[in-house]
Parts: C-alpha cells; structure tokens; sequence
C-alpha cells in the first residue's frame, strides 16, 4: 500500500507509526510544511517527508487529510491536481462533510473517520462512513488502516459520525472528568496526588477490564456490586438522586447537537 498522510502533527504521525508498525507491506510518505516538524519527522527513516506535493511520489494509492479544518480550502487548492478518481482519500478531520471533501478535491472514492484522543496509544475508536464509490476491496484497507490504532466500527449514515463525535470522541473528556472528580475526593480522604491518580485510574482500568472479559451488561455488574444499604447503594441512590445519569445523557447530545453544527457545510 503506497499511502500519503497530508499533515505530521499529533494524527497524522500517529497513523504513520502505527500503520508502519502493521502493515509490513505500507510505503508512507508525509507532506508537512512545518520546517521544525519537517526536521523532526525526518529523525523517523521509516517515512519519506516532502514539504511540497509536486514532489511527492505519482503513484500514491491512498491520502489520509490529517491536517486541522481551518485550513483544509487551503490544502484542497494544494493538492487537488494531485488526487485522481482511482485514489482512496480517507479524511480525519473533524466537522469536514463527505460533500466537502469530494467536491473540494473532484474525488469519487472518500472515507470520513473519527478517531479519539487514545488513538495516540493503540487504545482508540473510530468510526467511520464511506462514499457509494469505496468498493468492498477499499474497504478491507480502510479497516486495516483504521485498526491500526485501535478498535473501528463501520457506521450506517454521515449523521452517525456526528454521534460516534458525541461518544467516543468527546468520550475521553467525560471519562476524565469522573476522573477527576473521584481524585478530588481522594485527595480531601487524606490522599496523595499520585495515591489518587493510583487508585482511580486502577478502578477505571480493572473495571473495564472486567466488562471487557464478560458478557454481563453494565446494569447487571451495577446490581451485583451493589447490597441494599450498603456504601455502593449510597453512592448510586445519590448520583440517582441528583438525576447523573440524565446530566450524562444531556451533555452527550449537547456534543453531538454542537457536532451537527460544525458539519454544516
Ligand atoms: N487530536 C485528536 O485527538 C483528534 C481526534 C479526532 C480528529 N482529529 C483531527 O485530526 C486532524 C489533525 O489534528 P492534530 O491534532 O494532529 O493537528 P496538528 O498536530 O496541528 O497537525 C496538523 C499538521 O498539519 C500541518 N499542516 C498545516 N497545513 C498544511 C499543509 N498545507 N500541508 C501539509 N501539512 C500542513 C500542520 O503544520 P503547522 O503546525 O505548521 O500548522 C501540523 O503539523 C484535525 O483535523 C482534527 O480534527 C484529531
């Protein structure tokens, strides 16, 4: 696979690295126009890094748009010339349409993906929507180049990237904000910084772990952790008691209502 990543910020150098740490098979080539970061991609010898696309290989098969939305008209004027209906683009970038992004480069063959913050460490989740023209043969590439960073699910319309943004994306926000909360009553039982990073990202982890391993629903391990009377009823009659699960419920459709309007195209 001969793969072009527009953009070596945080994305884009994680999918290279990624991608180049599981297909044995990837050529990858990145276009960036930092000169700092220019000087720091090239310390990596598995990439070649251009700073111009006249200079990038013809024969690239995919393009993967990693650069920040303010500057994609931009980078569409750049590269244009360059794409063909043959290329698969696969685009990262948040709020850009399928629209945007066929008409803005004349392409036929475009996947939108969005990823997460724990892509960085192969523990991401990204859900992505294809054009009508990704065959099922794109398909198997995109997936393989999606799951290089992590788990992927395939979403039935554009409006669920909007959604998957609210979820996963915003996601890791919300996981640090319980987090967070949780230390801050630890530290005030006493704890030190490092205890309570120590205890709370353990019980998020081992939790996880343990819904990962098993079958049961998340209601189900609630119930079985839970005694009438007991420290893990008082807790949920409070949080139950101060409608938390209405106040999470609400704040993920404020992200996927805000998601829906950044999509605008
Ligand atoms: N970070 C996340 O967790 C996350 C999650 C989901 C989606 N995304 C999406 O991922 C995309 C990249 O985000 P990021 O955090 O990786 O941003 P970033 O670190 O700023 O990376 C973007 C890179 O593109 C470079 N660039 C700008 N114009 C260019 C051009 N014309 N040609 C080639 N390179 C160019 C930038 O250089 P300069 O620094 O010189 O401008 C920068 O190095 C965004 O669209 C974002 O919406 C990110």
């Amino acid at each position: 696979m001969k793969l072009l990543v527009i953009g070596g910020g945080n994305m884009g150098l994680t999918y290279a690295k990624s991608i180049a740490k599981n297909s044995s098979d990837a050529t990858i080539s990145i276009l960036e126009k930092s000169p700092e970061k220019i000087q720091e991609l090239k310390k990596d010898t598995s990439f070649d890094i251009y700073n111009t696309i006249e200079n990038c290989p013809k024969d690239i098969e995919i393009v993967l748009l990693a650069v920040k939305p303010q500057v994609i008209q931009h980078v569409f004027k750049e590269i244009a010339s360059f794409i063909n209906n043959k290329q698969l683009v696969i685009s990262i970038m948040a709020g850009i349409t399928l629209n945007t992004i066929t008409q803005g480069l004349n392409c036929l063959k475009v996947v939108r993906a969005m990823p997460n913050l724990p892509s960085q460490v192969g523990a991401g989740v990204t859900g992505y929507f294809a054009s009508e023209k990704v065959t099922n043969t794109d398909l198997i590439i995109v997936t393989q180049i999606l799951e290089a960073t992590g788990s992927v699910i395939k979403v039935k319309t554009e409006d669920q990237i909007d959604a998957i943004t609210a979820l996963s994306g915003s996601g890791p926000a919300y996981v640090f904000y319980f987090m967070n909360a949780m230390m801050e009553q630890a530290k005030d039982f006493g704890f030190s910084e490092a205890e309570a990073k120590s205890v709370v990202l353990n019980t998020f982890l081992g939790t996880s772990k343990l819904f990962e391993s098993s079958d049961v629903n998340a209601t189900t391990w609630m119930e079985r952790v839970t005694s009438k009377g007991g420290t893990t009823h008082a807790a949920l009659t409070s949080f139950n008691n101060n409608k938390l699960n209405s106040i999470i419920k609400e704040g993920t459709l404020a992200a996927y209502n805000r998601a829906k309007e950044l999509s605008k195209d």
